[in-house]
């Protein structure tokens, strides 16, 4: 897209929270048929400072958070869970597009995960039921061997939700929209939570 397709961002333009402004660029970015609209980058930090960031899926919003699906035992639920705290970036090119959010993370109720790990295709269920997310494996072939014990273990029933996989849902402190603009000189508004409610701010490129 050329920056004459590409609008400025403007204040007098954007909504007056950032959850709304999110859902209006979210619906725009699926419009724009981008191949995975709702991929963003979840950053966390262990117990030593020390930061990783990998790909998940945004999955809805609840009660205020930015919702994604994952082992509870991984090594980013175990980070998030000793420090509950996480920075979420997605990124959408042919609009040029940047929104990074930063804030608190909380697991989900339990019975919203349920709802969504029956929603999930049978095969992803077992998946999720089999995998010991982020420990180490010695083979492929003991991955599939134990796959195919989920699958007799469950068949015919239905598979339940590990007790090892929920969601967490990202509470926004912060949250960052760029609109990429020639020349480098981008827009960023930066909503801040205060204790007056969300507040905006436009910071240089
Ligand atoms: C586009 C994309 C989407 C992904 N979505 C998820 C997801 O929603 N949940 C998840 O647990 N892993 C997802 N993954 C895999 C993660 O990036 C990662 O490999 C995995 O969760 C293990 O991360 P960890 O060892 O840091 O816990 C996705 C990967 C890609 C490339």
């Amino acid at each position: 897209m050329s920056d004459l397709t590409i609008k400025p961002l403007n204040e007098a333009d954007v909504a007056q929270d950032p959850i709304t402004q999110f859902q209006r660029w979210l619906s725009e970015a699926h419009n724009a048929k981008l191949a995975e609209p709702t991929a963003m980058a979840l950053g966390t930090v262990d117990r030593e400072g020390r930061p990783s960031v990998r790909m998940v899926l945004f999955k809805g919003l609840h009660q205020g958070g930015f919702c994604f699906y994952t082992n509870y035992a991984s090594r980013k639920g175990e980070e998030l869970t000793a420090n509950p705290r996480a920075a979420l970036t997605f990124w959408w090119d042919i609009l040029e597009r940047q929104v990074r959010i930063e804030g608190r993370v909380e697991r989900v109720p339990q019975e919203l995960s349920d709802r969504y790990f029956h929603s999930r295709p049978r095969g992803s269920q077992i998946g999720a039921y089999t995998s010991r997310q982020s420990a180490l494996l010695p083979s492929r072939a003991e991955l599939d061997a134990r796959l195919v014990a989920t699958e007799k273990k469950f068949a015919g029933a239905e598979v339940p939700l590990p007790e090892w996989w929920g969601g967490f849902r990202v509470i926004p402190e912060s949250v960052e929209f760029w609109q990429g603009r020639q020349n480098r000189v981008h827009d960023r508004l930066l909503y801040r939570q205060t204790a007056a409610g969300w507040m905006l701010e436009r910071l240089q490129p």
